[in-house]
């Protein structure tokens, strides 16, 4: 690369190094994922629910510029007259297929642009404590997830899955999801600690009590969801919270989303993937999760018993949010993450992911959602901008854990959370069943 990162590495910490070439890493995969895309496909709106790709492309520059050259280098932004266009909430998903954005090239060129004012930045003033070079590294890392749900959506015939990390062979048992391990009652700890990164909406970490339960080893998988389908799943009344009967009603709901090619309404996903039997069933609703769980005499995991499976060690009495160490999960080793293309290893597939509980899969393959509302941990502070996660609590959003196959390595955390409506398929999820002890 550039003298830039020379001179870097002769001058700045070693955080400020490793920074700048997880910046790099990040903007390769950024590109790599829009390479094939015809212009045409880059800038076209492809789901209501999505933004045009060309939104993502340049709302990720502004974001950049808007923090580490504007807030933490204190420049003016580049480019001012942008700013409302790619900000979030000035301009939300439905608005950005009607309004003029940037083109494709456009767009490429705003990327490099910014990315050569951060560097310079960097260069004169080093990284500071770290923190708001690592959230807008890992905000570019959602946003390649966010990116990989609109080109499943788009079926986009040309973009090809290829380059993505083999997947492992199906574990030496198989698993159902069916299968749980108990959690006697007691006390976890939830939520991240003081050291090191971690969003808002993970802090404080506090103590809880929860009461014995039981969890599913794995995710549920394709096969076990087929025996709920052809057992009459989306037509026993029974087994479905109201709200979920009338989404499943008016959009005529009869299995997972991407299981089929003439799916209606707002849950349609064009791709059509393979159903292999022993992989976590994925873009499934919260609604069909939860149905799911009661029709197997069953309910959604809390956080709290999903995060107490994942990190709580009930010899030591202490949480470990990663059982293998300080670092994040070896994706191919401990958890199937990081991936281009649409792939779930099979359910199980990674044992050296295990939770001290014996739990498999928690991160990685798919994300999972819990029953519970989105809402501030006791002591919340807003940090650093309250629109992070603040503004989405109490507003009917449920909570999902662990990540997916799309996810980065370096975001995937068993304090990590996720939200979304309960009527949306299009995120890459699935579900782990749980019930009382
Ligand atoms: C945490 C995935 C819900 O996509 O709305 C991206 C992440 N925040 N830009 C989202 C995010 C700002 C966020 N989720
Ligand atoms: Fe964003």
């Amino acid at each position: 690369m550039t003298p830039v990162t020379s001179s870097l590495a002769a001058s700045a910490s070693r955080t400020g190094v490793e920074i700048v070439e997880a910046l790099e890493e990040a903007r390769e995969r950024t590109l790599a994922l829009v390479a094939s895309l015809s212009t045409a496909d880059l800038e076209r709106v492809h789901s209501p629910l999505m933004s045009p790709l060309v939104w993502d492309l340049a709302h990720i520059p502004a974001y950049e510029d808007l923090w580490l050259a504007h807030r933490f280098g204190g420049r003016p932004l580049l480019r001012e007259d942008l700013a409302a266009t790619y900000d979030a909430f000035e301009t939300p998903r439905a608005a950005r297929g009607d309004i003029e954005l940037l083109g494709a090239a456009q767009a490429r060129e705003y990327l490099s642009e910014i990315r050569a004012r951060t560097l310079e930045v960097i260069d004169e003033r080093g990284v500071g404590d770290g923190t708001l070079h690592e959230m807008v590294l890992r905000h570019e890392h959602q946003h390649n997830e966010t990116m990989l749900q609109t080109l499943q959506l788009a079926c986009l015939s040309d973009y090809e899955l290829a380059e993505r990390r083999p997947l492992p062979s199906a574990p030496d048992r198989s698993y159902t999801g069916l299968e749980t391990v108990e959690v006697p009652a007691g006390p976890c700890t939830l939520g991240a600690d003081a050291r090191g990164f971690a969003y808002d909406n993970e802090r404080p970490r506090h103590r809880t009590d929860v009461r014995g339960y039981r969890i599913g080893r794995t995710p549920v998988t394709n096969a076990t969801y087929l025996t709920f389908v052809e057992g009459g799943g989306y037509q026993r009344r029974e087994w479905w919270c109201d709200e979920g009967w009338a989404w499943k009603e008016e959009y005529d709901i009869t299995r997972p989303a991407a299981w089929t090619a003439d799916l209606a309404g707002e849950s349609r996903l064009g791709k059509l993937l393979p159903l292999h039997p022993d992989r976590p069933v994925i873009h499934v609703s919260w609604f069909e999760a939860d149905a799911f769980a009661r029709a197997h005499g069953a309910r959604l995991p809390t956080e709290a018993e999903w995060e107490k499976a994942a990190t709580w060690d009930q010899e030591s009495q202490v949480a470990r949010p990663y059982p293998w160490g300080d670092e994040p999960p070896t994706p191919g080793v401990h958890a199937n993450l990081d991936q281009l293309g649409c792939g779930s290893a099979p359910a199980g597939a990674h044992p050296e992911g295990a939770s001290p509980y014996g739990c498999l899969g928690m991160l990685g393959d798919v994300w999972e959602w819990t029953s519970s509302g989105f809402d501030g941990y006791p002591g919340f502070v807003a940090h650093p901008y309250r629109e992070y996660s603040e503004v989405f609590f109490g507003g009917g959003y449920r909570v999902l854990r662990g990540g997916s196959w799309a996810t980065r390595s370096r975001v995937a955390s068993p304090t990590f959370r996720n939200w979304d409506y309960p009527q949306r398929r299009q995120i890459f999820a699935g579900l782990r069943i749980a019930s009382d002890a």
